[in-house]
């Protein structure tokens, strides 16, 4: 095989691959999974969550509050595409917001920011939205 062969047999997988994965999922999907915001582990945090799925996947919440509001938030994964593009959104739902209030964030508002998500991929927005709350319970246990 040619170089010049090698690299349209790759063009051309990768967008058969695109092609499907954008006929499984909505934009907004592939829009944070593939530009996901407020990625990346804190050194320091106000308040952390961490949990490790049935899939096996963890996700890891970082919360920097400020006067109540959550200033700074950032997640990690190890996950699928669907959790980054949850774990992202997530992020953007709750950035802002009072530690209070930032527990409307649930896996059905991840699931509508989102488009929704297929069947096999809906425990990956319950994920996202349970490590939220563990941060956001680690927030309060420490500023009791
Ligand atoms: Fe594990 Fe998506 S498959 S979080």
């Amino acid at each position: 095989m040619s170089s010049d062969d090698f690299y349209r047999f790759v063009r051309e997988t990768q967008a058969r691959i695109d092609a499907q994965e954008e006929s499984m999922y909505s934009k907004k999907v592939m829009r944070e999974y593939r530009d996901p915001q407020n990625v990346g582990r804190m050194s320091k945090s106000d308040g952390f969550g961490e949990i490790t799925g049935p899939c096996g996947d963890t996700m890891e919440f970082y919360l920097l509050v400020n006067d109540g509001y959550i200033e700074d938030i950032n997640f990690w994964t190890d996950g699928c595409g669907p959790s980054i593009a949850c774990g992202s959104i997530t992020t953007k739902l709750a950035k802002s917001r009072t530690v209070a209030d930032a527990r409307s964030v649930t896996k059905q508002a991840v699931l509508e920011a989102l488009d929704g998500l297929p069947e096999e991929s809906l425990h990956c927005a319950k994920l996202a939205a349970d490590t939220l709350r563990k941060a956001l319970a680690n927030y309060e246990e420490r500023n009791r």
